[in-house]
């Protein structure tokens, strides 16, 4: 069963979370209150930007919208991605997220 484990920033506990059937990472958050930061929810600001720590492979393509905000960063996938538009594939694995610091 795929799993999302969100690290916090603040060293508290991770979030775990099964996710059977895969599917938007921005869903996962919500439903979970995974400490993920969003604003636009559309691939226009950045502010959702995640370090993908682990399972970069479980995570379907970016799409343009996506790769071109990462640009302005001067990142790109599989280290970062934005959780607004992550969308995770359906099947066995580990995928272990950060949101990215104020500072970085
Ligand atoms: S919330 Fe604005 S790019 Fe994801």
């Amino acid at each position: 069963m795929p799993t999302v484990i969100f690290e916090a920033l603040d060293n508290s506990d991770p979030v775990h979370i099964d996710a059977p059937d895969g599917g938007a990472i921005a869903d996962l958050c919500d439903e979970n209150d995974a400490p993920v930061p969003f604003s636009c929810r559309s691939a226009n600001c950045g502010t959702c930007r995640i370090h993908v720590l682990e399972g970069a492979e479980l995570l379907l393509d970016a799409e343009d919208e996506e790769l071109d905000v990462l640009d302005v960063f001067a990142v790109a996938p599989p280290a970062q991605r934005l959780a607004c538009q992550a969308k995770m594939r359906a099947g066995a694995g580990t995928v272990r997220i950060r949101a990215v610091g104020d500072d970085e």
